[in-house]
């Protein structure tokens, strides 16, 4: 078998994160940001090799992988309960995405390796599948995933996503002159400790912190209204206001605050956290004329600055 590759998509939460654990709707996006696999079965004997230009060469199969390497063997595993057998395979993986930052670059590993691995038994899994299969190697990188980032990355576009009630898709109008700059803070943080303050704060607060939720609720439903209308003065403001709720509930760092207003001044609609907080990322919603000018001012304090866009497309082949 000659050398296949296919690429699945990184995320970026718009709206919503940490309130869609206790089940508000949260607004995902894929961005262009991308995982690339290859896949050739021309490797002699039965090991399954990954080679990541992030974490370096490992063999996965038969031999005990690195700590980095753990979710691939486990979809390897699954591919040989379902199909009875392991295929000798190597799989190069070459991501854009920073690790750790919340942008999805376990899940759109996972996914990249799930598909191209299929190619290596000779099919195209059907994309429930190999979202099914990266959920599974998911929750061994993340322990409770939600679910978000394997979804997008496998259908991509924008998913409104409900905990517990699955996801559907948004219909997304932004004209192309419209960019996400992306900026890693570099400070890394943990999703799990994010989520256990948050959630102590909104039992601290009680009806409080329950209002606070329901604002949160309702930018939610205005966001999906912008997106379609592709109302963007709208969906900055709205980025705005969701990065105040999130720092109400107590995941903002100075850094962070630093960079959203860096963002803001040199001329974003909006900018906000995106993810757990405490760290990470951030994003700005920023037309193509004033790129340059937020890129320069965020480029003096963050550790890596990205230009992308978002409602990008899913998994694909080739
Ligand atoms: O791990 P991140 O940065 O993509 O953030 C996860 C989003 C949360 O809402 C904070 C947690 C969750 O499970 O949805």
């Amino acid at each position: 078998m000659s050398e296949y590759c296919v690429s699945a998509p990184g995320k970026v939460i718009l709206f919503g994160e940490h309130f869609v654990v206790e089940g508000v709707p949260a607004i995902a996006s894929a961005i262009g940001l991308r995982v690339r696999a290859c896949v050739t079965t021309e490797v002699g004997g039965d090991r399954v090799i990954v080679e990541s230009n992030v974490f370096g060469k490992a063999e996965v199969y038969p031999a005990k992988p690195p700590s980095w390497a753990s979710q691939f063997r486990r979809i390897i595993e699954l591919f040989g309960e379902r199909f009875g057998e392991i295929v000798a395979a190597k799989i190069t993986i070459e991501s854009s995405l920073p690790v750790g930052a919340g942008l999805g670059s376990s899940a759109a590993s996972a996914v990249a390796f799930t598909a191209a691995y299929g190619l290596a038994y000779g099919i195209r899994l059907p994309l429930p599948e190999v979202s099914q299969l990266a959920f599974e190697a998911e929750k061994l990188v993340h322990g409770k995933p939600s679910g978000i980032d394997n979804t997008i990355s496998c259908y991509g576009g924008t998913i409104l996503y409900t905990r517990g009630r699955g996801f559907e898709h948004l219909d997304v109008n932004l004209p192309q002159t419209v960019k996400l700059v992306i900026a890693d803070s570099g400070i890394q943080r943990s999703t799990k400790q994010a989520v256990s303050l948050v959630l102590a704060r909104k039992r601290k607060l009680g009806k409080l912190g329950d209002m606070i939720y329901d604002v949160a609720r309702e930018l939610v439903h205005k966001a999906i209204d912008a997106l379609r209308r592709a109302d963007i003065e709208l969906l900055g403001e709205l980025m705005d206001v969701n990065h105040g709720l999130l720092n109400a509930m107590g995941v903002s760092l100075p850094e962070l605050e630093t960079l959203v207003h860096r963002a803001r001044r040199a001329g974003a609609y909006g900018a906000k956290i995106t993810g757990a907080g405490l760290g990470g990322t951030i994003i700005a919603l920023v037309d193509d004329d004033r790129v340059d000018n937020v890129v320069r001012s965020l480029s003096e304090v963050a550790a890596k600055v990205f230009i992308t866009s978002i409602n990008g497309p899913g998994l694909k082949y080739g």
